[in-house]
């Protein structure tokens, strides 16, 4: 079919007739909105490379996972600012930690709001690494031990679903394995399956005050420059029990959450991290960019891209117009 007989422009002409055909669509259930959580009271400490996003401390986690809930966001991704740090990262795991207490507090006064937490050690380690660090390296068996703690600690408190991040080998199968132990089978991994060294984490190394302190992060997140790698990463998770695969960041790796679309049929969560938002945040400050439009655009290119869910900082923003 060619030109005069088809003309595409005929079923672009009105707004009705776009939404009638469109193949995408962008709704606020399948947003996850990150939320930083640090001790005290009364806080919320303006995050000064994300405009828009805060500290909260316990109290105010729960004002603000309300409101998120009220604007039909269905799950909030908490991330803890510890009291102490120590080369272990012990406060990821106590029971009065920050995320363990801001769990327990937002499902008792939201608890259709689904809480995820983040499953991991950069924030509560002295040295700022997702691991033990031992004479110079990531420890990664030493670590999975740590990060069992961590996510029975969080499935304790009443996590929905726990979201390991730190990117050591064979921790979806420890934590599934001890989770199914102490009767957390109803608890979902959704693993970071495939998470680049990538350096728009910048923003949120000062949200969480989680820069490594020597060294960076390569040897246990991916190369950027990989794809094939990611299949692997992917492959793995799903064998040893993710509920969800996750690729990280978003719109610099559209291509690696179109491969792992047509290859698993697990759902995929996508993370549109804090530089893809500072980004598009700045520009917009300046009025270089329509910041709605953008955003808009991005969501989209996600979703078409494979991702079922979203973990977004402009989760907040969107879901009304949405
Ligand atoms: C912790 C973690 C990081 C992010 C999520 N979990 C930082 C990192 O790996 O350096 C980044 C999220 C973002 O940039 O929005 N390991």
């Amino acid at each position: 079919m060619m030109y005069p007989e088809y003309r595409p422009r005929r079923l672009r002409r009105t707004e009705s007739l776009r939404a009638l055909i469109r193949e995408t669509t962008l709704s606020p259930k399948y947003l996850i909105y990150p939320l930083f959580v640090v001790h005290g009271k009364g806080i919320k400490q303006p995050i000064e490379a994300m405009p828009g996003c805060y500290q909260f401390s316990v109290d105010a986690v729960v004002k603000e996972a309300k409101e998120v809930f009220d604007l039909g966001i269905n799950a909030v991704l908490l991330f803890g600012l510890p009291e102490k740090k120590d080369p272990r990262g012990s406060h990821a795991w106590i029971k009065s930690g920050v995320v363990q207490n801001a769990v327990s507090a937002i499902k008792k006064s939201v608890p259709d709001l689904l809480v995820v937490t983040d499953v991991c050690l950069c924030e509560y380690t002295s040295h700022g690494h997702c691991g033990v660090l031992s004479n110079g390296r990531i420890d990664n068996d030493a670590t999975l031990e740590l990060l069992t703690k961590v996510a029975l600690s969080h499935a304790g408190a009443g996590a929905d679903i726990v979201a390991p991040s730190d990117m050591m080998d064979g921790r979806v199968g420890v934590i599934r394995e001890a989770l199914d132990e102490q009767s957390f089978d109803q608890v979902p991994i959704m693993s970071y399956a495939v998470k680049y060294a990538s350096s728009f984490y910048g923003p949120f190394r000062e949200a969480a005050e989680c820069v490594p302190k020597s060294g960076d992060r390569r040897s246990y997140q991916m190369d950027p420059a990989n794809a094939r790698e990611a299949m692997r990463e992917a492959m793995l998770d799903l064998e040893e029990g993710a509920d969800i695969l996750m690729v990280k960041p978003a719109m610099p790796y559209l291509d690696i959450i179109h491969l792992l679309r047509q290859e698993f049929s697990l759902p995929i969560a996508a993370y549109q991290v804090s530089g893809e938002y500072s980004m598009i945040k700045a520009a917009s400050a300046k009025g270089w960019l329509d910041e709605a439009g953008i955003v808009e655009e991005s969501l989209l290119s996600i979703r078409r891209a494979g991702a079922d869910v979203i973990i977004t900082y402009f989760a907040k923003d969107v879901a009304g117009n949405l």
